[in-house]
């Protein structure tokens, strides 16, 4: 065999997947349909953007680790294949497998007529069952027999957008979901050779993987929806603090302190769509999912919190000079999908305010949404000047060296509403200082 791993689909999973497995000195290809992206990826320079990715990248192609393709037949030349295509969500919320299909389809013609042991695994996070469908497709399109010709594992994927080469490097878990000992010890011995020897491996079965990587990510998303709740009481309690609250039940083991950021609210491309898949899933099933409601609805208006500040203090906004600080779904990634700034400039926008923004990396993806309609700028300190009002959206850590005296001196009045607790209550309070979950 030519390579030890092929991955099908090259998006932050699959990259970050490939990259930190060629670091390990496993033999890889990377297959994608998208010219643009494969040829931006041979020139060493990362569709998308994490921390030492381009350096990997760099390494790992000079080495010849890793190897690419636009051709998906060009799989069999790997024993092992990842499929770490996207499952975005339909209108109705539920999972859209259409990447799914096309790639299990094309994985069985491609090994129909190659004699060999193939394991498939199905890194892209879907619904129980989901697996099911693939092995049906396989079985179909090959004529080969699962379990005999080939296997089919499920790896959901748990890294964190910007901190992904070391997630993906150093797991808290591995999750396995696997129908056979054979795929158990062809798997094993890849792991052996990524992660750290005491890393713990949890072998369950295909199914139970799918929705492992549902609880996780609809839990996490809970824990914020829930600290979120609990914000908007200590809003209206004088002295109240949702972050006291948090540093306190944040020590009970049973909690942990993770997760507990209150906020305007999550975004990104996992947790708002993974938890809408669930519901739609539940709903398949007939159960109830009121507890995931609750945590979309709270998440859905958690952003009006900045509006209740301005209308009380600016008024109309009509013709008001607004700032934002950060403009990416969260802190070391440009990636603005399902970002809570874009909602916030939409509202500010159809109020008619006067729109400044600036974000150390994401600036040019909201330029293509929202153009000329609001202005950019390249620092903090010229997003704020002028200004009536500046509101935190995203935790940029240089954000957080901002001084009070700063915003006196650029702003045309003082007026900050931090949406992600980056400053100091003390230190702020000689300015017009409102924050999420302070009385
Ligand atoms: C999430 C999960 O954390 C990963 O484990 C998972 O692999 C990934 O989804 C996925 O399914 O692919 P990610 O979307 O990259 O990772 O980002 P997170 O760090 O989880 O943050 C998600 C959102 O929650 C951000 O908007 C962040 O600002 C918000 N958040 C996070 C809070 O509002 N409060 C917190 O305490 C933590």
């Amino acid at each position: 065999m030519e390579y030890d791993v092929a991955f099908v689909g090259l998006g932050y999973v699959g990259l970050s997947s490939a990259v930190c497995f060629a670091d390990r000195g496993i033999n890889v290809l990377g297959v994608d349909i998208d010219a643009k992206k494969l040829g931006m990826i041979k020139k060493l320079n990362s569709p998308i953007h994490e921390k030492n990715i381009n350096e990997l990248l760099e390494k790992s192609i000079k080495k010849k680790k890793l190897s690419l393709s636009k051709e998906l037949k060009d799989v069999t030349k790997a024993k092992i294949i990842f499929l770490t295509v996207g499952t975005p969500s339909r209108k109705d919320g539920s999972i859209d497998l259409k990447y799914i299909n096309q790639a299990s389809k094309d994985i069985g013609i491609a090994i129909k007529n190659v004699q060999e042991y193939f394991v498939i695994v199905v890194k892209s996070t879907v619904v129980p069952g989901t697996t099911l469908r693939i092995i049906e497709n396989l079985e179909k399109y090959s004529g080969k027999k699962n379990s005999i010709d080939f296997g089919v594992v499920v790896n959901p994927e748990f890294l964190q957008e910007g901190n992904a080469i070391n997630d993906s490097l150093k797991p808290d878990k591995v999750v396995l979901g696997i129908n056979s000992e054979k795929d158990k010890k062809i798997m094993f011995n890849l792991f052996k050779k990524i992660y750290r020897k005491n890393l713990p491996i949890v072998y369950t079965t295909p199914s139970n993987a799918e929705l492992i990587k549902y609880a996780n990510n609809s839990l996490l998303a809970t824990k914020i929806s829930f600290m979120n709740y609990i914000a908007r009481i200590a809003e209206q309690i004088p002295d109240g603090d949702v972050e006291e609250i948090k540093n306190a039940i944040g020590m009970d083991k049973r909690i942990s302190e993770s997760f507990l950021n209150a906020g305007l609210g999550f975004g990104g491309s996992c947790f708002p769509k993974d938890v809408k898949a669930l519901i739609a899933f539940s709903k398949e099933l007939n159960i109830n999912s009121d507890i995931l409601q609750s945590v979309l609805t709270i998440n859905d208006t958690q952003f009006m919190s900045v509006f209740n500040v301005l209308n009380k203090e600016l008024g109309a906004l009509e013709g008001k000079k607004i700032s934002i600080l950060g403009l990416s779904f969260k802190p070391e990634t440009d990636d603005i999908r399902d970002a809570i700034s874009l909602k916030i400039i939409k509202k500010l926008l159809d109020k008619k305010a006067i729109v400044k923004v600036y974000d150390p990396i994401a600036n040019n993806n909201v330029k293509d949404i929202y153009g000329k309609s609001i202005s950019y700028s390249s620092n903090s300190e010229s997003c704020i000047k002028g200004s009536e009002c500046c509101i935190i959206v995203t935790e940029w850590k240089e954000f957080k060296s901002l001084k009070p005296k700063d915003f006196i001196r650029l702003m045309k009045r003082p007026l900050i509403i931090d949406g992600r607790r980056i400053f100091s209550k003390k230190k702020f309070n000689k300015l017009e200082y409102h924050a999420i979950g302070l009385g």
